[in-house]
């Protein structure tokens, strides 16, 4: 497919993903004994909004750190990666890292954007190819979550991968390495994969960016109850649920979870969802990795560890991998 007439986009590619419903998401998840849903759904227009003021938060160290990595140790960023590549970057969005990455390389070929969502892509990699007139931008819509055949829609020669945002934490340690194996056959034998990755660190730290004083960490995190209220009418008192953000210390992961403040019954979608005093929506898991434990799981996935980059503080990592 030829990319929308009015867009500045050298070519779009819907591979038509299937999409998981938020309809069937939710009301399967509220309907398990330990109420959960996932966090995929954060994401409307609200929710987006609600993420970059996060971003911007003094507690909220992620963003700030790995852009600081991206700027100053690009020369080693840079060293171990192919000139002339294209560049596959997995969910589109922070054009200020993709423009951090691509200043660390040497002449890159093509840039090319991964999302499930049509018009999230659409609007950033149009915004993009407008601030690069000398790249060849070529979006595709798909599940990167799924390893995808990339022969004959990317340009020839090296691919390098770039995951930024430590986005891999929201799975699940198995399948963060079933992703990882798939990005391995994505990107093909050679490829290489730049990928950020949160580092394990003082609970209390963890726990302050996931629960900012500003309270914009709440509001994310409730903004999914007025959602389910809006799209699938329901009738959730966002003031009867607390944001809660904790660190669990053995799955070495930020849950953050929606508790209901009284015994209460809401609808959604003529439904009713009964909750205890106390009860929770586990609403996001935010895996942290120590610097070795991420290595090990790179290479049972097919990657060999380049590099890795961290800040003084050793807040965050920036792995430079190589599939073997
Ligand atoms: C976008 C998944 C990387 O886990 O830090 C931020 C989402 N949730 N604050 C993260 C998030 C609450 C973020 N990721």
């Amino acid at each position: 497919m030829n990319a929308p007439l009015d867009s500045r986009l050298d070519r779009f590619l819907d591979l038509e993903p299937e999409l998981e419903d938020f309809r069937t998401a939710i009301l399967a998840g509220l309907s398990r004994p330990r109420k959960s849903t996932p966090a995929k759904f954060f994401y409307d227009a609200e929710g987006s909004r609600l993420f970059e003021r996060i971003c911007e938060l003094p507690e909220y160290y992620p963003t700030r750190t790995e852009c600081r990595i991206l700027r100053d140790q690009a020369a080693e960023i840079g060293a171990d990666l192919p000139s002339g590549a294209t560049v596959l970057e997995f969910g589109s969005g922070s054009a200020e890292k993709i423009g951090l990455l691509l200043e660390a390389l040497d002449r890159p070929r093509a840039y090319m954007p991964l999302d499930i969502s049509r018009d999230h892509l659409l609007a950033s990699a149009d915004a993009f190819a407008a601030d690069h007139p000398e790249l060849e931008v070529i979006a595709i819509c798909a599940d990167f979550t799924e390893p995808l055949n990339l022969d004959g829609i990317a340009p020839e020669g090296p691919r390098i991968g770039f995951f930024p945002g430590s986005t891999i934490g929201n799975l699940e340690e198995a399948e963060a390495a079933r992703f990882l194996e798939g990005a391995a056959r994505t990107l093909g034998p050679g490829g290489h994969f730049v990928i950020g990755v949160d580092l394990v660190k003082d609970p209390m730290v963890l726990e302050a960016a996931y629960d900012d004083a500003q309270g914009v960490t709440a509001a994310f995190n409730l903004n999914l109850l007025a959602r389910i209220n809006r799209e699938l009418d329901g009738d959730f008192d966002l003031e009867a649920f607390r944001h809660v953000a904790i660190w669990n210390p053995e799955l070495w992961r930020i849950e953050m979870h929606l508790m209901s403040l009284r015994e209460q019954t809401v609808h959604v979608a003529d439904q009713p969802f009964h909750f205890r005093v106390g009860e929770t929506i586990h609403t996001e898991n935010s895996h942290k990795y120590t610097v070795d434990g991420f290595a090990r799981m790179a290479a049972c996935a097919g990657f060999e560890t380049r590099r890795c980059l961290t800040d003084p503080d050793n807040l965050f990592s920036v792995h430079v991998l190589k599939v073997v």
